[in-house]
């Protein structure tokens, strides 16, 4: 596993997209990162203490598509897998369609892109990094949950060789047993939500269980919709 460790860069993900060389399971870390991004075009905000990190896999022969596009899902479900074994004690939850959290705030952030015939997988952990001020409403981080300081690359080389593991178990065919464990950990089950589809329309209903094909399931009037595309956001409850 080839890693390369940056003091700053701008994005982790964009750099090893424009690589032109890429070797399979390459690891590009960053302490800091200048443009760090976030899915649906937000921005990720990478201050010293936290994980920021991508690694690229390449597409394997004979896999249709349809398979892939699970695989954030699978990288959310081995994400979760690291993290309960790192801190066995906490309540991680998985938030569709690429968050984890703990205590009703965001721990952690992913975001799968595609160039040729590689994926890039960017994950961003609130690892050593003190979250404050207003961000502190959404955001918590390891360190401030359990006063401990973690070694980062050695957080990173476990969830890319743990990665590889589930994406084998799920190119073997066991999604099944994968999806059920994500909805066993379903931040969103049974909670009033709002979704932000991308042509600026706002949905509201009551997100149930993540399905067979990876979409988010929302009942709306009591008629059940499949999402695949759009954000999910928390009504507050007075809006409920
Ligand atoms: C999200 O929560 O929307 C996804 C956040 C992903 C952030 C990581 S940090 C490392 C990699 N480089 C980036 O620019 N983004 C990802």
């Amino acid at each position: 596993m080839k890693i390369e460790i940056f003091e700053e860069i701008d994005s982790t993900n964009t750099y090893l997209k424009n690589l032109d060389n890429k070797e399979e399971y390459q690891i590009a870390i960053s302490k800091i990162q200048t443009a760090g991004r976030g899915r649906t075009g937000n921005k990720w905000e990478s201050q010293m203490g936290g994980a920021y990190f991508s690694f690229v896999f390449k597409e394997k022969k004979g896999i249709a598509i349809e398979e892939y596009t699970r695989i954030p899902l699978v990288v959310g479900y081995s994400l979760l897998k690291t993290l309960e074994n790192l801190e066995k004690n906490m309540s991680f939850e998985f938030k569709w369609t690429n968050d984890i959290y703990v205590q009703d705030k965001k721990i952690s952030g992913i975001l799968v892109e595609k160039r040729k015939e590689f994926f890039i997988v960017g994950i961003g952990i609130n690892l050593n990094n003190k979250i404050q001020g207003e961000a502190e409403q959404r955001g918590i981080s390891l360190g401030m949950l359990t006063e401990k300081e973690y070694d980062r690359e050695e957080l990173v080389k476990q969830i890319v060789v743990d990665f590889k593991e589930n994406l084998n178990k799920y190119l073997e065919g066991n999604w099944k047993e994968m999806l059920k464990y994500l909805n066993k950990k379903n931040y969103l089950l049974d909670k009033s939500i709002e979704v932000h589809l991308r042509d600026g329309s706002i949905k509201k209903g009551i997100c149930r269980e993540i399905n067979e094909t990876g979409e988010i399931e929302i009942e709306l009037n009591g008629r059940v919709e499949n999402f695949s595309v759009g954000e999910i956001h928390i009504r507050k409850k007075e809006e409920n």
